[in-house]
């Protein structure tokens, strides 16, 4: 039995992220959960809200609660949409858990010891007013470039030029409004990863299986010049975690905290502690550390290719530098940007489907589906609803729900609701068996090696043959003059969707349960032989019809939906 750590990116708290989001980090890291456990495989998949940084503390002012509350039920609210989308982490935990608090002061502890973090004098805005440095996103004034007045720190969102604090007409501080800022001096710590370059270079060159746009976008940081700089690791925020050297106090440190960015990856590792201590798991170590037992695991992640620095350098920088015997990642799963109708997704401006308002308009399962077979893995991909609707109806309905349904009515309807006994198996089931087989493999290929796309059309091809062989075989013109026949070939067809249930359910776990409980049926077995999987169901199984699995989309809805998402939320 193989051994699979899988983490999938964990999404910033504030907020409901959209579907481009979800099916850039989350949804894959599920199905190859779900695949592997289905393959008999230990599975430990973790995933957790990130809840440090300035996002954070500005979603909590504006919604007029302090920040430790507002993450607690941003939390709660995104632990329940993921589970509407049953993403089955093992564990959904937190960053600024107890853990990570602990794991993130030791790992900065021993990078210090080992002469990898170093301290630098800067200056930067301080607010007498509000009693603190201000970081870029707190400061707004007029941008130098444009005149805009309500230019951010960081960026002028009127004409985008990047901006510097300094360059600001008459800064304000965003939290009091307060215009007596000044240039103070401060200190801040780095992380050198400059000096870790050669080892993380020979660490990536060593990955040949990884996707190119992983390896690309590693390469491009390690080499661009300004790419592998040592990095700023620390924060003037009051919400993080407080900057230690281990559980020791950091001599001018005092009142900062260190940069998301830096704690984030670590909480991957807190993420198990925190399984622990929730009684759901009995050994961490085991999944973490080379030295108890971790040296033969296989450490998948997933994320959307704007994380991907940090997974392939500085969070390596982290674990390489601190020279302790941490599992290191050993494939990288990235993806390109999921656009929306036309553009892009827009948090800002609601443009797009959020994860909450997909469940209320369908079940998971149409959204897995599609998005899984659209995943934009060699480039971007786009939602649009009329490609969403063509999916849904020919893809889920028509193929796969409509063959479940033929077929347990015409049994119902010929023989009752248990499996036939029929005869022997002629030419044209030893010819579906073959296929069936050699679709399965090519299945099997495709998720094993996370090719997501490639997977998804595999099955459908499936589900494509069990189609064609009702059609070719015809058991409702058979039964006229054969009946044995046609019990052997409904027999037949019966154990189908019972396997079509198994390999369906990374993608459409519902549905696959749905189809499970009808045919009275677990979904244990994967079927490693097609032929055998296909005599589970004996004759005189008892089954039911089941309720319709998958509905279609009108046109009418598809117009509403369309409207209704273009953008207006706030
Ligand atoms: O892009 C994001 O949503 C980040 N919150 C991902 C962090 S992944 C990791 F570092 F933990
Ligand atoms: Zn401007």
């Amino acid at each position: 039995m193989a051994r699979h750590l899988i983490t999938s990116a964990i999404p910033y708290i504030n907020g409901i992220k959209h579907l481009g989001n979800l099916v850039g980090s989350q949804l894959p890291a599920d199905l190859f959960a779900r695949y592997q456990r289905a393959r008999g495989n230990e599975v430990l998949f973790l995933c957790a809200t990130d809840e440090h940084g300035t996002p954070a503390e500005l979603a909590a002012a504006k919604a007029g609660k302090p920040v430790a509350e507002y993450c607690a039920e941003m939390h709660e609210i995104q632990a329940e949409i993921a589970k509407g989308f049953r993403l089955s982490f093992d564990h959904f935990g937190r960053s600024s858990s107890p853990q990570n608090h602990r794991l993130t002061q030791h790992f900065a502890g021993v990078l210090a010891e080992r002469g990898l973090i170093r301290e630098v004098s800067e200056t930067q805005m301080y607010s007498p007013t509000d009693g603190r440095f201000l970081p870029d996103r707190y400061i707004e004034g007029t941008c130098p470039n444009c005149g805009f007045e309500d230019a951010r720190g960081d960026q002028c969102d009127n004409c985008t030029k990047q901006l510097d604090p300094v360059d600001l007409i008459n800064p304000r501080s965003v939290i009091s409004g307060a215009t007596d800022l000044e240039m103070r001096e401060t200190k801040h710590l780095y992380l050198c990863q400059s000096q870790m370059k050669d080892e993380l270079e020979a660490w990536i060159d060593s990955k040949t299986d990884w996707p190119v746009l992983t390896t690309s976008i590693a390469k491009k940081w390690l080499n661009d010049g300004d790419g592998l700089q040592d990095r700023g690791i620390t924060r003037d925020l009051d919400w993080g975690i407080p900057v230690k050297k281990g559980t020791e106090d950091w001599p001018g440190m005092e009142g900062k905290v260190f940069y998301v960015w830096f704690d984030a990856p670590i909480e991957y590792i807190a993420c198990a502690q925190e399984w622990v201590e929730a009684g759901k798991g009995a050994d961490w170590e085991r999944w973490w550390r080379t030295d108890k037992g971790a040296e033969d695991v296989t450490y998948t992640q997933f994320m959307g290719k704007d994380n991907v620095p940090f997974h392939t350098l500085s969070f390596p920088a982290t674990i390489l530098g601190s020279g302790e015997p941490w599992k290191l990642v050993d494939y990288i799963k990235s993806f390109n940007y999921l656009n929306y109708d036309g553009g892009q997704f827009s948090t800002s401006r609601g443009r797009g489907v959020f994860m909450d308002q997909a469940l209320e308009i369908l079940p998971a399962d149409y959204w897995r589906w599609w998005l899984l077979s659209h995943a934009p893995e060699s480039s971007d991909s786009e939602f649009t609803w009329e490609n969403f609707q063509a999916s849904v109806n020919k893809d889920l309905a028509d193929v796969l729900g409509n063959f479940a349904s033929r077929v347990t009515k015409f049994c119902r309807s010929k023989f009752g609701e248990a499996v036939p006994e029929g005869g022997a198996y002629g030419d044209l089931e030893t010819k579906l068996i073959t296929a069936l087989t050699e679709k399965v493999r090519e299945y099997e290929t495709h998720m094993s090696a996370n090719e997501v796309r490639k997977a998804a059309t595999a099955l459908r091809a499936a589900w494509v043959l069990g189609n064609e062989y009702l059609q070719e075989a015809a058991p409702w013109s058979t039964f006229k003059t054969d009946p044995e026949a046609a019990a052997m070939q409904i027999r037949l067809a019966l154990n189908l969707i019972r396997l079509y249930a198994v390999i369906s359910a990374p993608f459409i776990p519902d549905a696959s349960a749905q189809l499970l409980t009808a045919l009275a049926a677990d979904g244990e077995a994967w079927p490693d032989d097609v032929a055998a999987a296909l005599e589970t169901l004996p004759a005189g199984h008892g089954f039911v019809v089941p309720e319709v699995t998958f509905r279609k989309i009108t046109d009418a809805e598809r117009e509403d939906w369309q409207a209704r998402f273009a953008g207006r939320r706030d």
